[in-house]
């Protein structure tokens, strides 16, 4: 589990992103048996999604009003999470969600 939070005048240049691709680095190098990284960030995140994204994390989870927010709303929430074998591919396997026909 990690938590994220770039100074305000440091956002929207990269730094998001360059913590998640070093994080998931250290962490499929320091733990060789684990096979997965999750994340989760409420749904209007848009820039934690594109970090999320960018870094090669595919979206397998969507938890409906799931989010209190502080102004008295609920939020959904989005979960992500990224493969070691993805990751050692350079690939983003999304899951299969169309599996109830
Ligand atoms: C979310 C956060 C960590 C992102 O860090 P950042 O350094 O601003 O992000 P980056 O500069 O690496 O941007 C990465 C991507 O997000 C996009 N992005 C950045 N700010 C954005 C915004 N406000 N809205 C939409 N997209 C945005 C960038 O365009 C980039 O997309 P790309 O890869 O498609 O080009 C930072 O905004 C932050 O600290 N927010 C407040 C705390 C928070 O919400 N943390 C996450 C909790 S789960």
């Amino acid at each position: 589990m990690f938590d994220l939070r770039v100074r305000q005048a440091h956002r929207g240049r990269g730094l998001g992103a360059a913590a998640v691709t070093w994080l998931t680095r250290y962490l499929f190098t320091e733990l060789p048996g684990i096979r997965r990284i999750e994340g989760t960030t409420r749904q209007d995140n848009h820039a934690m999604r594109a970090v999320f994204r960018r870094c090669g994390y595919a979206k397998e989870a969507h938890y409906r009003q799931a989010w209190p927010g502080p102004d008295g709303k609920v939020y959904d929430s989005v979960g992500y999470a990224i493969l070691r074998s993805d990751w050692l591919a350079g690939t983003v396997t999304p899951p299969h969600w169309d599996d109830e026909g």
